[in-house]
């Protein structure tokens, strides 16, 4: 049987060699092969308990596979050239290992609910994972925001310098993204929690199968209801690949924001030795690599959610081989976010801030123009004609290169108790209204955070 195919009794050749290379998948799906094997197994035990196969078969089956787990485990599974996908290699190992019983594995059953059945299980198994690495990231971010204590940086809109802000703030600005990204990531894995083992080729079988059986031998939490619709049903995989994809476009973020810190403009951060690297030309340079791929890698990850969309818009109903398309996008997409949070969770753990170079940043003059027409506006004046006055200081400061605290102190309406406020680090501190970047909100904040990372913990499996 090692050289014959699936479908050798219909037909009088044997595939061509280009009809192989091009259509053969086994090269990236004999990732799945320990899901395919949990599925045959659950399988082969419910053929058994309803009487489809005599109790024997079953058994020898069941066997065959425990065997080709310990053939996988131990790396000594050999594969042959007809070995077109994973789920051609085990059944045709399992027919070798029980002979003629094995030969009974795939009764009431198709490759299509097949591949379903593996793939679900599989991302069921590896978005809790990347779930996982998300929260380490946050718990780096959530004590370099302890470790912060009351230092502050400039924030920014358009990057131009617009108000200070905690350090402690702006740390978690990015662990609070990443929270809803543990939330999408576990609501993803809950919505492709159904097993679609026993919707057989499209239509369901005559056969007296119990897809309830093996939804529940496999520990789905539900089964199929449409036949068609199990077989074709790729949803799951276009939302795991958003919800990845929204991770690599967090991580992108966070990247572009340590390439600027740790350059000699901004001066925010250094990278440990491990985590950054040197030039082969120019002996100075310390460049953070792992900022720049986070960032980089983003485009193929946006690629692979793209590409499938696009794969699976307009397919007919139910399985066509296109959706064999739906694996190498997702596995990159997993192995380039996994590998991204580990990197970049290393990289910020292990960084040096420089928050005295925040601070200098910071305490510029300008920073505070803000809080000098709140502060008017908090005396009566209406906001449109504070933020003209300050307007106007700002411009005569510029134009006369007297300092903005000169002018301010000199002012009629403002005067000596406004210029207080551009006394170092004053301008945070008041930053007080809800969830706003001052110290005050600061713990409120914190406490709250806190309290949404152990809800996530306690939905992670
Ligand atoms: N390797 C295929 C896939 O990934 C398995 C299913 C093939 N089914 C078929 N009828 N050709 O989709």
């Amino acid at each position: 049987m090692n050289d014959k195919h699936l479908w050798h009794g219909r037909f009088s050749e044997a595939p061509a060699d280009s009809l192989m290379a091009y259509t053969a998948s086994i090269g990236f799906d004999v990732r799945l092969w320990r899901d395919d094997l949990a599925g045959s197994i659950a399988h082969a035990q419910m053929l058994g308990a309803c009487g489809v196969l005599p109790v024997v078969d079953s058994e020898a089956i069941v066997a065959a596979l425990q065997q080709v787990t310990a053939e996988f485990t131990a790396e000594t599974f050999v594969f042959v050239p007809s070995d077109e996908d994973i789920h051609t290699a085990i059944e045709r190992r399992v027919t070798e290992i029980a002979g003629a019983a094995g030969a009974k594995l795939h009764t009431g059953r198709s490759r299509n609910d097949q591949v379903a059945t593996a793939l679900r299980l599989f991302t069921k198994r590896e978005l809790a994972d990347t779930a996982l690495r998300v929260f380490a990231l946050i718990d780096v971010l959530d004590r370099r925001a302890d470790d912060a204590g009351d230092a502050y940086l400039p924030g920014y809109t358009h990057m131009q310098r617009a108000q200070p802000v905690l350090l402690s703030h702006h740390l978690r600005a990015h662990a609070w993204a990443l929270t809803r990204d543990i939330d999408r990531l576990l609501g993803a894995r809950t919505r492709l929690d159904v097993s679609p083992l026993g919707a057989g080729a499209l239509a369901g079988t005559s056969l007296p199968i119990d897809a309830r059986d093996t939804q529940q031998r496999l520990g789905f939490a539900d089964v199929f209801a449409n036949s068609l619709d199990a077989v074709s049903d790729r949803d799951f995989v276009a939302e795991g690949l958003f919800a990845l994809t929204l991770v690599g476009v967090h991580l992108s973020r966070l990247g572009e924001e340590w390439v600027l810190w740790t350059s000699e403009e901004f001066g925010f951060a250094t990278l440990s030795d491990r985590h950054a690297t040197g030039s082969s030309m120019l002996p100075q340079k310390k460049n953070a690599d792992i900022a720049e791929l986070a960032r980089g890698k983003a485009g193929r990850i946006i690629g692979n959610l793209t590409g499938v969309l696009a794969t699976l818009k307009g397919l007919p109903l139910a399985y066509n081989r296109d959706l064999q398309e739906d694996k190498e996008p997702l596995f990159d997409s997993l192995d380039q976010v996994n590998r991204g949070l580990s990197a970049m969770t290393e990289m910020i753990a292990a960084a040096t801030l420089h928050t005295a170079t925040m601070q200098r940043a910071a305490d510029a003059p300008a920073l505070v123009a803000t809080d000098v027409a709140e502060w008017l506006v908090a005396r009566g004046m209406p906001f449109r004609t504070a933020h003209a006055k300050v307007g106007e200081l700002v411009s005569r400061s510029l134009s006369s290169g007297t300092p903005l605290v000169d002018l301010v102190r000199a002012d009629g309406a403002l005067g000596a108790d406004a210029a207080v406020l551009f006394a170092p680090g004053a301008a945070v501190q008041r930053r007080s209204s809800h969830g706003a970047a001052g110290p005050l909100a600061a713990a409120a904040q914190r406490d709250e955070l806190h309290r949404v990372m152990a809800l996530l913990q306690s939905r992670l499996p």
